[in-house]
């Protein structure tokens, strides 16, 4: 049994050695040490190769980071099988939404609404990475956004914990599975409440109330980890004052004892030696001891680990050598678990079913999309002669492809204007438009992918004329307008939710031609689009779609695919209006709740859940199986759902619930239920969902405990979070 392996191993592991199971350095590859020089005389970054090969052959590396092709993976694994033990390195990269075929980023994911097309999407995304001889994922990231500002919303599934429970579940499946030869460790991240970075600034601290934490930020995690998650990452901020990866309460209390996580925790990426730069720990020795106590078991690092100072930590009296193991034996766990001693490489000449691949990403896309806003019924394109096609992100090969994508080979991306072109013929046109401007940062993954150049805006002009001249002379307008993949993601927050650049201008002069305009927003968080609302049209929320994007671009517009993706987060009219949550208490004054500010709505441009069909749907007979329940059962609602329209289409039923009294007051609506069905034309569905304590249940802040209430429940089913067919069940004691 593992267990007695494992036992064994541990048994013959000198302290150093334990301590270098724990320890997974970044490698970009080979050294690059010029001949004749001195390697202690280069600055650490540039040490750290060499440095990282020296562990390796001795034994104090369990883990690399970011090597991303079989043969380095190999000659690395090589030098690891030759250290003294021959303990298999275990090889972790971010395989966020693809690897070699990229899906739509996740947010667009979770916009499906389809927790089955996201577990067969991560799947793919960990058979090709698998194959390159990687073990593990620094995903799903499952913290809940509820800051569009953040730019790591685009990496989650939005707002809403049902939703984000159900979607990090999926994505757990998809990526690990039974972890089989095709399969990867999963890692959801980041533990816990990295979302709510104050001001939406990526690594801000959060202060997160005990309500919002156990109800709202937690549940993903708890669900990644009951779906069987084998790592888990701790988060960099400070949450409540004390920071996540040096949190005990958060990553031995809560993750360990409350949830029954069992398998092992790594740090975000130099966590541990930021316990000290956070003013938390006095120096990096304690750094490494506190991280460790606190239950976090392996330090991801670029170099310098602290954990590399463990013995002298257990010299010291800071930490015992039975911590150490306790750790130790959760990563070899996984390391036997994987295969790893029997099969420690990489299949070199492994080849995939691209084809397939491909396909599972379109259908993703597909079901990912959007549809805003579609007046007149402009959509789908009744076979237009001339299409004219607006926007520089239109023809993006990267950009489409959204953020964690490293040198990629993006030759093989279906952009836009190619999947308008293959669907329509030789009417498309394009024209750039206005110069996106980029956003160059510096980075740790510059080594992998240097930053893009930022294009001169000298010619705008020139370009806006000859957009808007093209567009005149059209059929229709289909304007591609967003953000570029890197002015969203990891340190890539917002201060306004403005379209970049003169892209708005752009519009406006687009629109005043009078040719109808098809907006198509390329983004990875609501953007300000009260103009484009009042103005154009159709607007299709196409995200950062991936390889097969430009398909299922084109097979929306065309009608060849109804769209039915829905919104994982609210739409605010813009940024001073965030963070604005449909799941918002009820007030003192309910009644004036949606007239907050005196120069400015305050409702959401469009709502949670929100998302229009080319098919039309009734709801009706909304019911519960006895109109009570008592608390602790479990009773059922039903919903018949018709598709009254001539088309075949999908739709997402949802399920709402609030609370009319209780021991807390509960959010005016709350999502409990969801399903994606394909409808025919007149057919009628009946789609029927448990109520019971999973769903009835929260964490009260006052008793510090889960509780159910005996209350009275307002119940709504419908296609978005403003459904009006309500019902009420009674909870009796
Ligand atoms: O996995 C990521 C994490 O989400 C953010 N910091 C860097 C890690 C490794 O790339």
């Amino acid at each position: 049994p593992v267990a007695d392996r494992v036992a064994d191993l541990l048994s013959r592991l000198t302290l150093e050695e334990k301590a270098g199971q724990l320890t997974q350095f970044f490698y970009f590859g080979s050294p690059q040490v010029p001949d004749g020089v001195d390697v202690a005389s280069l600055p650490p970054e540039q040490q750290a190769p060499v440095r990282v090969e020296e562990a390796v052959r001795d034994g104090r590396a369990g883990s690399l980071l970011f090597v991303r092709d079989a043969g380095t993976v190999n000659r690395m694994q090589r030098m690891a099988m030759r250290s003294r033990l021959g303990v298999p390195l275990l090889f972790g990269f971010d395989v966020v939404h693809g690897m070699r075929t990229i899906l739509p980023v996740p947010i667009a994911l979770a916009a499906s609404w389809c927790p089955e097309t996201i577990e067969a999407g991560q799947a793919v995304a960990a058979r090709e990475a698998r194959a390159l001889g990687i073990h593990w994922t620094f995903a799903p990231m499952i913290d809940i956004a509820r800051d569009p500002r953040w730019g790591r919303i685009v990496e989650g599934a939005g707002e809403d914990p049902y939703l984000g429970a159900a979607v990090a579940a999926a994505q757990v499946r998809g990526f690990q599975g039974d972890l089989g030869p095709d399969r990867l460790v999963a890692g959801p991240k980041h533990f816990a409440g990295y979302g709510a970075a104050r001001g939406g600034r990526d690594y801000d601290d959060a202060d997160i109330s005990d309500s919002e934490l156990w109800n709202v930020y937690l549940p993903p995690f708890r669900a990644a980890v009951d779906a069987g998650a084998l790592n888990v990452m701790s988060a960099y901020m400070d949450l409540n004052g004390v920071p996540a990866s040096g949190n005990r309460w958060l990553l031995t209390d809560v993750l360990r004892e409350s949830f029954g996580f069992a398998g092992f925790v790594v740090s975000d990426a130099n966590a541990v030696r930021s316990l000290e730069v956070q003013h938390f720990a006095r120096d990096l020795t304690d750094a490494g001891a506190r991280a460790l106590d606190a239950g976090l078991d392996m330090e991801m690092c670029m170099y310098d680990p602290a954990f590399a100072r463990l013995p002298e930590a257990v010299a010291a009296g800071l930490v015992t050598e039975e911590q150490i193991d306790t750790a130790v034996r959760r990563v070899l766990t996984v390391k036997f678990r994987l295969g790893l001693f029997e099969n420690p490489y990489a299949d070199e000449g492994r080849t995939h079913d691209l084809a397939a691949h491909r396909d599972t990403a379109r259908v993703a896309a597909e079901r990912s999309i959007v549809l805003l806003k579609n007046d007149g019924g402009l959509l789908p394109l009744a076979a237009p002669a001339r299409i004219a096609v607006v926007g520089e992100l239109a023809t993006a090969t990267r950009d489409s492809l959204g953020p964690w994508v490293f040198g990629h080979d993006t030759g093989e991306t279906v952009t836009v204007l190619d999947g308008l072109r293959a669907r329509f013929g030789d009417g498309v046109t394009h024209a750039p438009g206005v110069h996106l401007p980029g956003r160059v940062f510096p980075s740790i993954f510059d080594q992998m992918e240097p930053p893009p150049a930022i294009p001169s805006g000298d010619q705008d002009d020139a370009e806006i004329d000859r957009a808007v001249a093209l567009a005149a002379g059209a059929d229709v307008a289909v304007v591609v307008v967003g953000q570029r993949q890197n002015q969203i993601g990891e340190n890539a927050s917002s201060a306004t939710l403005d379209l970049p650049g003169r892209q708005l201008e752009q519009l406006r002069r687009i629109t005043a031609t009078g040719t109808p305009v098809v907006l198509v927003v390329m983004s990875g968080r609501p953007l300000d689009l009260r103009w484009a609302d009042a103005h154009v049209p159709a607007i299709v929320q196409a995200w950062y779609p991936g390889t097969s994007g430009g398909h299922a671009v084109a097979a929306v517009l065309a009608g060849d695919v109804s769209p039915a993706g829905r919104l994982p987060f609210t739409w605010p009219r813009h940024a001073g209006q965030v963070p604005m949550i449909y799941a918002h208490h009820r007030t003192f004054a309910p009644q004036d709740q949606d007239k907050r500010y005196w120069e400015e709505e305050s409702t959401p441009l469009y709502p949670f859940g929100h998302g229009l069909s080319y098919a039309s749907f009734d709801y009706a007979n909304l019911r519960t199986a006895a109109g009570t329940v008592a608390v602790g059962a479990t009773t059922e609602v039903s919903v018949d759902v018709t598709n009254t329209s001539a088309r075949e289409a999908d739709e997402v039923v949802q399920l709402y619930i609030h609370q009319r009294y209780g021991s807390a007051s509960r959010p005016v609506r709350e999502l409990k239920g969801f399903r994606r069905l394909t409808l025919a034309p007149g057919e009628t569905r009946t789609v029927t969902f448990p109520l019971g304590p999973a769903e009835l249940s929260y964490w009260n802040a006052a008793t510090r405990t889960v509780v159910q209430d005996a209350t009275t429940l307002d119940v709504w089913a419908g296609g978005s979070s403003t459904a009006t067919l309500s019902t009420r069940l009674e909870v009796t004691p």
